[in-house]
């Protein structure tokens, strides 16, 4: 059986990480060294300057491809540096469509970084394929998709969007950060470019900052290479170590968040107190359809919408186990408020989000500790 022919796990934990060859480590060490000995100039044995490459940072780069059925892999030292260097592949002039919901600092970065340098944006709901048609312009290169999206688990058709895409001569970028590699395939499903915040999921316990960018097509991913080399926004040796130790877990992890989600969902769903649940999961989501279609389940985030935002604020300060912080995706129970946390950089924007609205990462605690949580913070 050809390495690429095993299943999803035992990828994860072996794809890049055979034993180490100088001492038999099981685990891939942590190389923490900025250079390498070289034997005559230009002569070494593959890494010259851990800018440029690290063994460690190689395993990562291989589990990583491995799993999204991709041909390369790049780690970053956050999700924005990876984004950065896949909007750098464009050029001034160019337009790119986006989802009108994506996570507040990637919007961030299209409207203060990379506008001001010659890019053109635009935000549309990716859902309407004739405001996609109507935002197309001779220049677009670019589809720019989360899905499920940051903060309203918006559920994008990826298939459907390559498709037209493709057709137009664009690509197709899918910020695969919420579903990860085990629920969801973009690259298999004829997306061009997977992005990730390697802090979320992969890592998947809340100690590391990170990011990575898989590719198939070769031109492109020597394009991308070229910038994490040429810009160094790379992670370190600890760092990319501690996602790949993350990374060996992530199916077991994610079965378990997505248990948990669909009980809170449940939960949310029955409360007097909440007006709507956004959970691609539940029958009544407006993508769930699609979400069944190209996911292997719903994921681990639940958002929700209080009367108002002063409701909002109030139950977000009564939950005691999820504990009040930005980010997700780790094994603990995070909530915040979006509208004055993790997207209040998109405020004013048309990518506001309302302010009655509570996301919850829901993590993999004894369930019936987490809907007690929740029921006792709607109380
Ligand atoms: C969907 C998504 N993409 C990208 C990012 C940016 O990742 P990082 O914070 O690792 O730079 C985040 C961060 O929250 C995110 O939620």
């Amino acid at each position: 059986m050809s390495a690429d022919e095993r299943g999803f796990s035992t990828r994860a934990i072996h794809a890049g990480q055979d034993p180490d060859p100088q001492t038999g480590a099981v685990i891939v060490p942590v190389y923490q060294t900025s250079t390498f000995a070289q034997t005559a100039v230009g002569t070494h044995r593959g890494w010259d300057y851990a800018r440029s490459g690290n063994p460690t940072r190689d395993a990562l780069q291989v589990a990583l491809a491995s799993l999204e059925g991709a041909r390369h892999g790049f780690a970053f030292a956050s999700g924005l540096a990876g984004c950065d260097a896949v909007l750098r592949t464009l050029a001034p002039g160019d337009h790119v469509v986006t989802a009108d919901d994506v996570y507040g600092g990637t919007y961030r970065q299209f409207a203060r970084v990379h506008q001001p340098w010659g890019l053109a944006f635009t935000p549309v709901d990716l859902s309407d394929p004739a405001a996609v048609e109507e935002a197309w312009r001779p220049s677009t290169r670019m589809v720019w998709i989360e899905t499920p999206s940051n903060p309203l688990l918006t559920v994008f058709d990826i298939a459907a969007l390559a498709e037209l895409a493709h057709a137009r001569g664009a690509i197709v970028v899918v910020d695969n950060t919420f579903a990860t590699p085990y629920l969801q395939q973009p690259l298999a499903l004829g997306a061009d470019v997977v992005v990730h915040s390697t802090t979320k999921y992969l890592g998947g316990h809340s100690d590391v900052v990170g990011g990575a960018v898989l590719i198939d097509d070769d031109a492109l991913a020597e394009r991308v290479g070229f910038f994490q080399n040429a810009i160094g926004g790379v992670p370190g040796p600890w760092d990319v170590w501690l996602t790949l130790r993350g990374v060996k877990t992530l199916a077991l992890r994610i079965r378990a968040h997505c248990d948990n989600a669909r009980a809170v969902a449940e939960v949310l769903h029955a409360s007097a107190s909440v007006h709507e649940v956004l959970y691609p999961g539940l029958a009544s989501h407006p993508g769930h359809a699609v979400a069944a279609r190209q996911m292997r389940d719903f994921g681990g985030m639940v958002s929700f919408r209080m009367a108002d935002e002063e409701a909002a604020l109030k139950a977000c300060a009564r939950f005691r186990l999820f504990t009040l912080a930005e980010s997700l995706g780790g094994v603990e129970s995070l909530v915040e408020h979006p509208g004055q946390m993790t997207h209040m950089s998109v405020a004013g924007s048309p990518l506001e989000v309302p302010g009655d609205l509570i996301r919850l990462s829901v993590g993999v605690e004894d369930v019936d500790d987490l809907v007690a949580d929740v029921e006792q913070a709607l109380a």
